[in-house]
């Protein structure tokens, strides 16, 4: 039995979509073989999120800008699409963007709720998903058309366990948003931490939406520890710097480290002086002094009001990356299976440094920055001190 475009989408109008998928993965496929490849690009772009994917779908414009919209003879199309943040808008969406407009890939994801609710869907299509935002490390595991190029809190925190440990820092307490990056964030930081000597006051966790962390920030500033280690997503540092500060944390001489995510490029020069000093373990930094970066930070900044790229924007433009070296590997063919074959173990060089993604966990490896925030020329950056390569994550090798 075959199916035309026509009956596919009657066909899933009238059943349930994810009965419909499950049994049309081969008509989907089929559905692919013309000349322009569709990316369906689903990201928070409104809501208290938004900042994610205003980042995101500036970094993936900006790869199209570098480097055209055709790759092995195939154009390439964006379809962008706004989930707001809730999980059963990006599950809607995705299966719409697969069954309706036919796309070869799925890619985006500024949560990990959201990149949780589409791995189904990625499975029954036999859809390619590029997470490209979200960092818990299961999510690869979700589905095997899962892939990423953002990173995973287990290989930033572990970064900063190890290095806290080693730096004369011998007391945390740890505080994050309690929802799967947070969990991961704080295990592994609190696991490396401590093998490597360090003593783990407290683990707090605040919740995602609305936070409000003057209470949790009282029980830091009652502790006394050398440093409180602090996960939140990207763009909900600004309010937590502005309490941290008020809270008097900094004067009371508490230092303040984490994953990068908290002092993201994005918002860190609007933060002011609180955050210098601020040391934080990240695969991405717009200070980062080479050629590659240099160039990418100046043509996003040119391209987007002064906007500085930061690590959700270089993680959409290597999602796109990802998309184009995949393609010159299948000579354009776009079918879910080709295009994961090719992305398993494909190397290149992004504006972050080197990366490869691992053929058995699809997920990055990549270096891990140690970053000082400081002033250069009158604006705050996340200044690399010590870079430790090619790091895998380590909650996969761990089982
Ligand atoms: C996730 C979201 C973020 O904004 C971030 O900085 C890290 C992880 C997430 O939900 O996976």
């Amino acid at each position: 039995m075959t199916f035309t475009r026509r009956n596919l989408i009657a066909l899933a109008a009238t059943v349930s979509v994810g009965a419909s998928l499950a049994g049309l993965g081969a008509p989907l496929q089929a559905r692919a073989a013309d000349d322009t490849v569709k990316i369906g690009f689903i990201e928070p772009m409104t809501g208290p999120f938004a900042s994610t994917g205003i980042e995101a779908l500036a970094g993936a414009k900006q790869y199209i800008a570098d480097h055209g919209d055709t790759v092995a003879g195939k154009k390439i199309q964006l379809i962008v699409k706004d989930d707001t943040g809730s999980p059963n808008d990006t599950k809607r969406i995705a299966q719409e963007l697969v069954v309706n407009e036919g796309a070869n890939v799925l890619m985006g994801f500024g949560l990990t709720p959201l990149a949780f609710a589409t791995a189904p869907i990625a499975t029954q299509a036999k859809v390619p998903m590029i997470v490209t935002s979200a960092a818990t490390s299961s999510i690869t595991e979700k589905s095997p058309y899962a892939t990423r190029t953002s990173f995973t809190l287990p290989q930033a925190a572990s970064v900063m366990g190890q290095w806290a440990a080693k730096n004369g820092i011998k007391s945390v307490v740890t505080l994050v948003s309690d929802y799967a990056p947070g969990k991961d964030a704080q295990d592994w930081f609190v696991k490396t931490f401590e093998k490597n000597g360090g003593k783990v006051k407290e683990q707090l966790t605040v919740p995602l939406k609305n936070p409000d962390f003057s209470p949790f920030l009282q029980r830091v500033a009652d502790d006394k520890p050398d440093a409180v280690f602090v996960f939140v997503p990207a763009g909900v540092g600004s309010q937590f710097m502005k309490q941290f500060k008020e809270r008097g944390l900094s004067d009371a001489g508490i230092k303040l480290i984490g994953t990068g995510d908290v002092v993201d490029d994005q918002i860190l020069n609007d933060m002011g002086d609180v955050a210098l000093g601020v040391v934080s373990a990240h695969h991405y930094t717009a200070a980062l002094q080479t050629d590659a970066n240099q160039t990418f930070v100046k043509a996003f900044e040119k391209a987007n009001n002064g906007m500085r790229p930061n690590f959700m924007a270089v993680g959409a433009y290597d999602g796109m990356a990802m998309v184009y070296h995949a393609l010159e590997k299948t000579n354009g063919d776009a079918s879910g299976p080709k295009l994961m074959e090719a992305i398993k173990g494909l190397k290149w060089e992004s504006p972050r440094g080197p990366v490869m993604i691992d053929p058995k966990t699809r997920d990055i490896v990549q270096n891990i920055y140690i970053d000082k925030t400081q002033k250069v020329d009158g604006q705050l950056y996340n200044v690399p001190i010590e870079t430790v390569k090619d790091v895998k994550d380590p909650a996969k090798a761990a089982k």
